[in-house]
């Protein structure tokens, strides 16, 4: 059996078995075909849902949302589709399961404010979650094919984000929040180790002082442990 050695990012070679193809327009990794997927996963709820928004909902600006969220992924499937087939990359043709429920609980609901409180809220979410995906995608994909269309996915994806909000009734606390700050846990975690673990009888009080609430440099560590050292001990 032969064996296909390609090079994905990071440059050590791998077997194509772990999901990298190599395609004229560059290698094709796995979160290259998974951007596919959830685009036109998007476009198999988001345009019967955004035809449903103009039927049932009260306000006039959400069923003008909805008529832009599906017109948008009217194109956009089209264009996911015509981009899977190039590239050999299969699609699915049915919502996933959390896709359908969405469907469910709209389809249960009744007519009117509910309605658009629940639309916006369901799509609003959902945006919020594939927008970073696609934008992971457009940075990183080594592509020359994915990497157009994943930027045309993220302008979509922020439009839409953008449209829903426009609605006024985006519940902003009910959103998941964003990712810890990384300069935050790496602050947190180089206090964890080089002094919180200390007895507090041990901690030089100067040391309090120079520790600004910002995250640590090594210009501000140095400070510090000068500070510290030249300190008077505590009795
Ligand atoms: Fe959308």
């Amino acid at each position: 059996m032969a064996v296909v050695l390609i090079t994905p990012p990071g440059g050590t070679a791998s077997l194509a078995t772990e999901g990298w193809t190599q395609t004229p327009q560059g290698p094709l990794g796995p979160a290259d075909r998974d951007l596919l997927v959830k685009v036109r996963l998007a476009g198999l709820w988001e345009i019967p849902s955004g035809q449903q928004a103009q039927q049932r909902a009260v306000s006039k600006r959400v069923k003008e949302v909805g008529m832009h969220l599906m017109t948008d992924h009217l194109k956009l499937d089209e264009e996911v589709r015509a981009l899977a087939a190039k590239l050999n990359v299969p699609l699915p043709s049915q919502p996933n399961t959390d896709q359908q429920s969405w469907i469910a609980q709209l389809a249960a609901v009744n007519a009117g404010a509910e309605y658009d409180l629940l639309f916006t809220r369901l799509l609003r979410q959902a945006h919020g979650k594939v927008f970073t995906v696609v934008a992971a995608v457009r940075a990183g994909t080594r592509n020359d094919l994915v990497r157009p269309f994943a930027q045309r996915a993220v302008e979509v994806v922020m439009k839409h984000m953008t449209l829903l909000e426009s609605t006024g009734l985006v519940n902003y606390s009910t959103l998941p929040e964003p990712p810890r700050a990384l300069a935050t846990a790496r602050h947190s975690r180089w206090r964890r180790s080089s002094w919180s673990t200390r007895p507090r009888a041990s901690r030089p009080a100067a040391r309090t002082r120079c520790c600004s609430p910002g995250p640590p440099t090594w210009s501000s560590r140095a400070r510090c442990s000068r500070r510290a050292r030249s300190a008077p001990s505590r009795s």
